[in-house]
């Protein structure tokens, strides 16, 4: 635990809603709102992942998030938990559309079902989330949505065509969400990872050689980890950012 991490007295006892909150930046995620004090809920599909965590934190704090198992691909059931939590904790102060999978796919490969279901997962699930959500937002007179993007739209990366589309697309679904619901005080931002070492990203993608890289393109040179992600999540939340919507915010260590 980060002894010296930010204090957010207005994260106290906010509900907040996090997809992907079982593993990787997400996990990151999940333990930086609760030691907030936060009432954190998560949906993820990595049941074991999910479960060690919530152990973890209960163990830490004496208090533990909630997780329910929900594949985001299915609209229905993620607006159904989201009203279940709203029920349950409290309206949905803070919702972070956090997971999706980065899956490579050579360009010639790719079919019309394929398509739709990287859209399923990696787009498709931002939106129908932050509708369910603004409504409990709107009637509790405000909240804070935070959309991932990434990196890997600025880059030319070869076999992931759908989900850099999907995350170019995350940058249009801020705006206009922010657009429609500022006046609801909701605010809407993108949260842009930069190179992030997760386990699935080490064990998937990057070895010494690309990480390596990965760090001369990096201003700072340092190994970017969720621990590095969750404090910009954290003040996009808090009433210390209650004047910032509709903007792209880059945890990626200074890329150029
Ligand atoms: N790690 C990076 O370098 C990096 C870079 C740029 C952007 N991002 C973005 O940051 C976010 C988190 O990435 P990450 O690296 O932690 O990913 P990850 O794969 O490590 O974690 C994603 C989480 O989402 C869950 N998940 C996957 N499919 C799901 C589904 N259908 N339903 C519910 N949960 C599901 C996984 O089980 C996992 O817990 C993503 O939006 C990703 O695109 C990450």
């Amino acid at each position: 635990m980060n002894n010296d991490a930010t204090r957010y007295p207005s994260l106290e006892r906010r509900v907040v809603f996090i997809t992907g909150g079982g593993s990787g930046i997400g996990a990151g995620l999940t333990r930086a709102f609760h030691r907030q004090g936060a009432e954190v809920a998560f949906v993820d599909i990595d049941d074991a992942a999910s479960q060690a965590l919530v152990e973890e934190l209960k163990a830490e704090t004496g208090r533990a998030p909630q997780y329910r198992h929900c594949d985001i691909r299915d609209v229905a059931a993620l607006q159904a938990v989201i009203a279940e939590v709203g029920h349950t904790l409290g309206p949905i102060h803070t919702l972070v559309n956090n997971a999706a999978n980065d899956d490579r796919h050579a360009w010639d490969a790719v079919d019309v079902a394929y398509w739709d279901e990287r859209m399923s997962l990696n787009l498709r699930p931002m939106f129908f989330a932050a509708q369910a959500a603004a409504r409990q937002m709107i009637d509790a007179g405000g909240g804070s949505i935070i959309n991932f993007g990434s990196i890997s739209v600025q880059m030319a990366i070869g076999d992931l065509s759908t989900y850099v589309t999907a995350k170019a697309a995350v940058h249009g679904l801020t705006r206009s969400l922010a657009r429609d619901l500022g006046k609801h005080g909701i605010r809407v931002n993108t949260l842009v990872p930069g190179s992030i070492m997760t386990d699935r990203q080490l064990e998937k993608w990057i070895g010494p050689e690309e990480e390596a890289s990965i760090q001369a393109r990096q201003c700072l040179k340092l190994r970017l980890e969720p621990c590095h992600v969750a404090p910009a999540v954290l003040f996009l939340a808090s009433a210390d950012s209650l004047a910032i919507s509709g903007q792209e915010l880059a945890v990626d260590g200074g890329w150029g």
